[in-house]
């Protein structure tokens, strides 16, 4: 298909010239907020390391800086770490001190590019929203081990902010055509940028090599199925992003409309529930159905 550009238009890119972007990309935004209570923390002398954590744990970009920074000093680990408290107990509190001294300001971003006024605020709610979620969604289900399905959840739709750090006027543009709703956001994505955020987001995590099971979701999260030996996470993932998405809980950047027909209709739950009865999924679905009425309050104290 020829694309028409109009001056603003930004060119379609080739993979070749989008993966050496990413190579490139240098350390993720994170939301004003968080890094300043991050840093408050910080600077008091009385601070528990499980504080720290529960900060971090409100920032994919954070989450993923520091995960990587652990399993590349500890490379060579058995099994990565994969978990935000894990991390800053190997990792300490200087090296924290470190990663939240360089960290860039996704407001101060927006303001310097005069990009498209997208919903950071919410965008995090959303991401935060999903790791909840994710988590309340395993639970449900099975038995919840450790944190790896919370940081899945949370770094879902991580390409969204690689697209809008690294490609700004592809990442304005999409968001200019995918307001109304009407078009599926990876199809714009595919057709503005040339990669949709699932791909780029998992592009950017393996680059980055970080867990397995981080850049599955990210790449999965809209089609479980794939997902092989982690499919069941990343069905949470995906049960978890449709039900914040039907209910407008946070703003995940996209806005056509998820009806509960959708949501019942996900692929997530025939990997959750395969053999489930009728009962014992109106059980699972009414204590996630809780946990959504909890979230908007929830969500509100932490960003
Ligand atoms: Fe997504
Ligand atoms: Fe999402």
């Amino acid at each position: 298909m020829t694309q028409i550009l109009t001056p603003s238009t930004p060119a379609r890119l080739e993979l070749d010239k989008i993966e050496l972007q990413v190579a490139r990309c240098p350390s993720l935004p994170s939301l004003n907020s968080i890094n300043k209570a991050l840093q408050e923390l910080l600077s008091v002398e009385q601070r528990y390391s499980s504080q720290i954590s529960e900060v971090i744990r409100r920032d994919p970009s954070l989450t993923s800086r520091l995960l990587r920074l652990v399993n590349s000093v500890y490379y060579g680990l058995s099994n990565p770490v994969n978990s935000v408290e894990e991390a800053v107990f190997y990792l300490g509190m200087r090296q924290i001190r470190q990663l939240t001294m360089v960290t860039p300001i996704i407001e101060d971003f927006q303001k310097l590019t005069r990009q498209c006024a997208f919903p950071w605020r919410e965008f995090w709610q959303h991401s935060i929203g999903c790791a909840i979620l994710t988590r309340e969604v395993v639970t449900a289900v099975s038995t919840s081990t450790d944190e790896s399905d919370y940081v899945a959840g949370l770094v879902h739709d991580v390409g969204k902010i690689v697209m809008a750090w690294s490609f700004p006027d592809h990442f304005a543009e999409i968001h200019r055509q995918a307001h109304d709703g009407t078009r599926d956001l990876s199809e714009i994505e595919n057709e503005v940028l040339g990669l949709d955020h699932a791909e780029l987001g998992a592009l950017y995590l393996e680059r980055h090599r970080l867990p397995e099971l981080m850049v599955k979701s990210a790449r999965f999260h809209h089609h479980p199925e794939k997902a092989g030996a982690y499919a069941h996470i990343v069905a949470s993932v995906q049960i978890a992003d449709l039900l914040l998405r039907k209910e407008n809980i946070g703003c995940s950047g996209n806005y056509q409309p998820v009806t509960h027909e959708h949501c019942l209709a996900a692929s997530g739950w025939s990997i959750l529930l395969p053999n489930a009865s009728d009962a014992e999924q109106a059980i699972a679905k009414a204590s996630l159905h809780r946990s959504l009425e909890r979230l908007p309050h929830v969500l509100e104290g932490l960003v």
